[in-house]
């Protein structure tokens, strides 16, 4: 069943990637939404609003740069979830990475409760 749900997360995580072009290069892209043109959370968008404030994509902020990140989770894409959603609870819950990542940089990453899953997928498959 595991295995099942995580070939499925593939899948759909691979889907956008395969179709789409970058929106690097999308000069009408909108500040303002959060949903792009195919109806898609907007990655772009919503690392802007979200995360670019401590995080940029290749270099070290007042966070780690994200670049390559579910490799540095091993591909687990629920565990680096839960994560971005309570990093918090992450820790408490003793997750090695986000015990590993927090003892690294000792700063406050804020909680996300009110991001979907579409919506954290979408911007981790911005930042990869
Ligand atoms: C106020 C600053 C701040 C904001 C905003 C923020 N982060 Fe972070 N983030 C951090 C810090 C500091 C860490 C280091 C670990 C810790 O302190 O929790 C971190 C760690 C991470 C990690 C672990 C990186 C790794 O190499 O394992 C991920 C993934 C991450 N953040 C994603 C996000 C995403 C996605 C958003 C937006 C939804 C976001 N962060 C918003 C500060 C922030």
């Amino acid at each position: 069943m595991k295995k099942y749900l995580m070939g499925l997360f593939a899948l759909v995580a691979l889907l956008p990637a395969a179709c789409t072009n970058s929106r690097e290069d999308n000069p009408g892209f909108s500040r303002e939404s959060t949903a792009g043109t195919n109806g898609k959370p907007d990655g772009q968008a919503l690392f802007v609003q979200n995360c670019a404030v401590c995080h940029q994509k290749e270099r070290d902020a007042v966070g780690p740069a994200l670049k390559g990140v579910l490799e540095r989770w091993n591909g687990d894409r629920s565990r680096l979830y839960a994560f971005i959603r309570d990093n918090e609870a992450a820790i408490a819950q003793g997750d090695p990475r986000a015990v590993e990542v927090k003892n690294k940089w000792k700063g406050a990453m804020p909680a996300f409760p009110q991001l979907t899953d579409a919506q954290i997928e979408a911007i981790v498959n911005h930042v990869e």
